[in-house]
């Protein structure tokens, strides 16, 4: 199959785009011009109405209907795409959430409330994490890596010291290397051990003086627990560095561990993933930033300040040793609202529960499926796990083929060929809210699929066969970018724009 063809198995689900349905006067609604346009002539925006498609109602409505049905998403079924954390979303954070949508951030009065609940989700966060202080600034959990690592780039210029380079086990997320050289250092790659957490030990082996940090995913990509990370704050902070961890994995730990007690100097963490809004949509994130008292002068301006009346404002000084901004006005303050939402509406407890569900979920999972697919590492997990293909592989059978099949058993493919320490990888993550039958039928799915590939496997090859769009050629995609809507003018083989 040609992988330029926009390949659709049914016909009707292929949906043009609202422009091309549109026709003059399909449309019967007469908009009122605009009003008193005298002098606006070159302002942009001001010359008559937009070219909008001219569709009538029914149309957009059947439209948009038929776009959300070829979806696939939390609402639908079980996400288990590992390291995105799809949680399920409570309506009630949305609608506290959308609440916001009328306050203009130049309106002061308006805006006093809303920092308020700011400063209040800074102070959850930081008992959540055992941390010092908070910034909330950062939009996503790479942008709060960046951050974090220009508060000990800040940190270290203050006192003099030149160091550099930036130490980082092979189970780190992928987004923590980019995050380091574009903050300035030097990143190294260390092992990590056979059990598939970093040993105190190799650490040793590769501190120096030119040691800046060791930035640690905890728990790891591998959903395994850093066991030796005492030991590990203990050796950094004999050798003068600090100790960063990348937080985004909070949701498997939040209630039951603290990193500051572990030792940690600086921290992000993903509130979507952890604290209700989805990662992996596309939509917003955020990614706090959390600090020790030692580094807390360098964190980004401006802060939220609480006056002697007890009213909240923003404050730019004086912060002279601060890294200044990171972002226009506050942060995404949505997913901060949704995420003191949770936080709030579940309580220490609540949050305790959700993270041990989590893992006892994943758990069931791993105990079920490593009957019929390879495991990767033997240590206790947490929150996800990853099995590989090692054993479909025999037969023809790849990480990717599973994930096209799985598709045909009506779930979202797990995440695939990450992390990179194992070969042909799928990483599952099932979170806390998903039911018992919900967790059966993907062992059920995957159970089938295991068989097919045994007794089937070019079928596995086909997949997926029920989705709207079947296999497509990657490798043509990722060279040929097309990022217009291609409306037949792209032909297959042709450069894409
Ligand atoms: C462990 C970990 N670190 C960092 C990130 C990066 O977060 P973001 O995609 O919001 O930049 C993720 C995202 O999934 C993650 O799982």
């Amino acid at each position: 199959m040609s992988g330029s063809e926009y390949v659709t198995r049914f016909p009707e689900v292929r949906e043009p785009l609202l422009n091309v349905k549109g026709a003059p006067g399909k449309n019967k609604r007469v908009l009122p011009a605009p009003f008193d346009t005298a002098g606006t002539a070159d302002l942009p925006g001001t010359r008559g109405l937009p070219d909008l498609p001219d569709v009538s109602e029914v149309e957009t409505v059947r439209h948009f209907t038929r776009l959300s049905r070829l979806n696939y998403g939390i609402d639908h079924g079980m996400y288990p795409l590992g390291s995105c954390t799809m949680k399920y979303n409570p309506k009630i954070t949305e609608e506290i959430a959308a609440r916001l949508a009328p306050v203009h951030p130049a309106d002061t009065a308006a805006m006093e409330p809303v920092l308020e609940r700011l400063a209040q989700l800074q102070d959850h966060l930081v008992e959540i994490c055992g941390m010092d202080a908070c910034s909330l600034w950062p939009a996503a959990g790479a942008h709060g890596e960046l951050t974090g690592m220009m508060v000990i780039s800040r940190a270290l210029k203050s006192r003099g010291d030149k160091r550099r380079t930036v130490l980082i086990p092979d189970t780190a997320h992928g987004t923590n290397p980019a995050s380091c050289t574009i903050a300035g250092f030097a990143t190294k790659a260390i092992p990590s051990g056979e059990k598939g957490y970093l040993e105190a030990s190799t650490l040793r082996q590769h501190l120096d003086q030119d040691t800046a940090a060791l930035m640690i995913t905890n728990p790891n990509t591998l959903g395994i627990f850093e066991q030796e990370i005492h030991a590990i704050a203990e050796l950094l902070h004999e050798n003068g560095s600090y100790l960063y961890m990348d937080g985004a994995n909070l949701n498997a730990i939040m209630g039951v561990a603290r990193p500051g007690d572990m030792g940690v100097d600086c921290m992000h963490v993903n509130l979507h993933k952890t604290f209700g809004t989805p990662h992996g949509g596309g939509g917003p994130g955020s990614g706090p930033v959390l600090v020790g008292k030692e580094l807390e002068p360098f964190l980004p301006s401006p802060r939220i300040f609480r006056d002697d009346s007890g009213a909240y404002a923003l404050e730019e000084e004086p912060y002279p040793e601060s890294i200044g901004k990171v972002h226009s006005c506050l942060g995404n303050v949505s997913v901060c609202i949704r995420a003191l939402a949770y936080i709030l509406s579940l309580g220490p407890q609540g949050l305790r529960e959700a993270a041990t569900t989590a893992s006892l979920n994943a758990l069931y999972l791993k105990n079920r499926l490593k009957k019929f697919f390879d495991l990767a590492y033997e240590t206790p997990t947490l929150h996800e796990f990853v099995l590989s293909d090692a054993l479909q592989k025999e037969g023809g059978v790849t990480t990717l083929d599973m994930a096209k099949t799985l598709m045909d058993f009506g779930f979202h493919p797990p995440t695939v060929y990450f992390p990179l320490v194992v070969a042909g990888a799928l990483m599952i993550e099932p979170t806390e809210t998903e039911p018992l039958e919900e967790l059966d039928r993907f062992v059920r799915a995957m159970e089938n699929i295991a068989a097919m590939s045994r007794e089937e496997p070019e079928k596995t090859h086909e997949s997926p066969l029920a989705a709207p769009v079947s296999r497509v050629d990657e490798v043509w995609a990722a060279r040929n970018l097309i990022l217009t809507w291609p409306d037949g003018r792209i032909q297959p083989g042709e450069e894409g724009i």
